[in-house]
């Protein structure tokens, strides 16, 4: 899906997203970059050479951007991400998007006690870490912000051999819910994205993983749910994630708080 949005005036505020060499959280930092933001990615180490190419893009438009190195299972990364981020790009955080996940496939009953660890580190400790974190310098700023998580349709229905996914997306909802109690009286709104099945490298994985456990052909497994779930017909795109985080963190988006808001062209229903 082409990226036709114009490049908007430089807002002079910073938009913080984990997770973005590829997928969800490379669609975020593009759309973002282009409505005026400057953008900070944080990632892993292996992920850096993608990581660059969208910090070369961004800086194409003239706009600014960074990456910084963090593994959000280690809290002191975070922190740390996000002080180098103020330090090079100024005190103007205004957008934080704890958008870093992973999904392993497997039937519960065989789970490893660190299969599941990995995955709550990751998805909720990462998330939860990240938002504490990116709120605590806003509260500094004085100048309130926007806060994102990902949540997924999985924050209200799980499914079978992703079941410790589906938990920690359910935590992501009810963390939402309970940071933005706290955070509104600092101008914080905090809100997650529930996509659905979105055409990223991580489908890929779950499409291979439920073809062996289902014992069908790589391919078939995406294909059959998009086909079966999605009213909308197509395969979304991680743009369409894009386009809910645009919306959220604009002044459009400035009365919604708490909310895990599903964009998924219809796969929930
Ligand atoms: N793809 C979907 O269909 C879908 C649906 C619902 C929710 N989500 C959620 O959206 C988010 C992004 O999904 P995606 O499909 O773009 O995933 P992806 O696997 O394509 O990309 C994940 C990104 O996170 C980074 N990452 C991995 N481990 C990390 C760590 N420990 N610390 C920091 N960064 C790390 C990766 O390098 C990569 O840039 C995830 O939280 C996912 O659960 C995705």
């Amino acid at each position: 899906m082409a990226t036709s949005y114009p490049i908007k005036a430089a807002l002079g505020r910073t938009a913080f997203i984990t997770g973005g060499s590829q997928g969800i959280g490379r669609a975020i930092a593009l759309r973002l970059a282009r409505d005026g933001y400057d953008i900070s990615i944080a990632d892993i180490p292996p992920a850096q050479a993608r990581v660059d190419e969208v910090v070369k893009e961004i800086q194409s438009w003239g706009r600014n951007a960074i990456s910084v190195t963090a593994d959000v299972r280690e809290p002191k990364q975070i922190y740390a991400a996000i002080d180098e981020t103020v330090e090079k790009l100024g005190p103007n955080l205004f957008v934080s998007v704890a958008n870093a996940g992973v999904t392993q496939v497997k039937p519960l009953l065989e789970c490893t006690p660190e299969f599941m660890e990995n995955e709550v580190r990751l998805n909720l400790l990462g998330l939860m870490n990240t938002h504490i974190a990116a709120a605590r310098q806003m509260v500094k700023q004085k100048s309130g912000g926007r806060i994102l998580g990902a949540g997924s349709i999985a924050s209200y229905r799980t499914a079978e051999n992703l079941g410790p996914y589906g938990a920690t997306k359910f935590a992501v909802r009810g963390f939402t819910e309970a940071s933005a109690k706290e955070w509104a009286q600092y101008g914080i709104r905090v809100n997650a994205y529930g996509p659905g099945i979105v055409d990223t490298p991580m489908w890929d994985h779950i499409d291979r993983e439920l073809a062996a456990i289902e014992g069908i052909s790589v391919g078939a497994a995406k294909d059959i749910r998009v086909r079966r779930d999605i009213k909308l017909g197509r395969i979304q795109q991680p743009e369409d994630v894009a386009k809910l985080v645009a919306f959220l963190v604009s002044d459009e988006g400035e009365y919604i708080t708490g909310q895990t808001i599903k964009t998924c062209g219809g796969a929930s229903l």
